[in-house]
């Protein structure tokens, strides 16, 4: 955590999700201290140049484009780095790949700090999200994944499209990978308290489209970056405002309805610490078997890619 009074976040990994999740910051002013980190620096300093020159007709934040030893003094680390599968590449090669570069940016990362949150959107984040809590030694409350905050945001917005209703009053949430096995929570949905009057057909359609909304976005314009730079910049607000907002992000589960030592999106409650608690939600018979399959498949993963 930041020895100084300003708050400091750091982005490593500007492509299309960190440049907008650094944009997004900006505007919202989130941040005294905002900084940029690439592989290719001169991604990083062209963003920051673009940035500073429309500061002043925005608030007082800095923002600029630095290397692991800015890492120092920020509050929030954020890690949207990864690489995109190549045409050649299994999905288990991009993996192994992605967990080598993870590796990488950790090692570098708890040489000059060990007290800040990390917060993972790589992808695949819960995966990614496990690699990070476990290459870094660092407790599992500060190392946060995006998880199924966004596919939660998704849910909500058609649900409400579909009813004609705000979906700021639309209760409903997605459980489990962020990702194909996800669990759309529609037992305990509900507007005001009360039961949604949806077909199965309806229901079964929303969550179609939400588990293809990012495909849906990336077909149509190459990238899905705004919705998730919304999303942790709500994270970001939770941490650094001391919320103790619940939110579906990804965490190491322990003895969550039976899973352990794997990460996955439930509710948690962020505040100052990074994750308080988790909290249970009740779930159906069915819903628990599905939750343990999507378990299962992750810790596959994990087993097999860093054996
Ligand atoms: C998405 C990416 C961020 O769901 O995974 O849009």
């Amino acid at each position: 955590m930041s020895t100084s009074n300003k708050t400091r976040i750091v982005v490593i990994g500007i492509g299309e999700v960190g440049s907008r999740t650094a944009y997004t910051l900006l505007l919202r002013e989130r941040a005294d201290e905002l900084v940029l980190i690439d592989s290719d620096q001169n991604k990083a300093i062209g963003d920051a140049l673009d940035m500073n020159h429309g500061l002043l007709f925005l608030g007082r934040s800095k923002i600029w484009a630095g290397t692991y030893e800015d890492c120092t003094d920020a509050d929030i680390i954020i890690i949207t780095a990864g690489t995109e599968q190549k045409p050649e590449e299994s999905r288990m090669d991009l993996l192994r790949r992605n967990h080598e570069i993870m590796s990488g940016i950790m090692s570098e990362l708890i040489k000059t700090n060990t007290k800040a949150i990390v917060l993972i959107t790589a992808s695949p984040v819960d995966l990614m999200s496990y690699f990070a809590w476990e290459q870094s030694g660092l407790p599992a409350s500060r190392v946060i994944g995006t998880g199924t905050l966004l596919d939660t945001a998704r849910f909500r917005y058609l649900i409400g499209e579909q009813m004609n209703i705000d979906a700021h009053s639309v209760h409903a949430q997605i459980i489990g990978e962020h990702g194909n096995s996800e669990l759309p929570l529609w037992s305990e949905a509900n507007v005001a308290g009360s039961e949604l009057d949806l077909s199965e057909d309806t229901k079964a359609s929303i969550v179609a489209r939400t588990q293809e909304a990012a495909n849906e976005v990336v077909q149509a314009k190459g990238s899905s970056c705004y919705a998730i730079a919304l999303s942790i910049n709500r994270i970001c607000a939770a941490i650094l405002k001391d919320e103790g907002s619940v939110l579906n992000v990804s965490t190491l589960l322990k003895d969550y309805h039976g899973i352990s030592d794997v990460y996955l999106g439930v509710p948690c409650i962020v505040d100052r610490q990074g994750i308080r608690s988790t909290i249970e939600v009740k779930l159906s018979d069915k819903e628990k078997v599905l939750l343990h399959q999507s378990a299962d498949k992750l810790k596959g993963l994990i087993a097999t890619t860093t054996y």
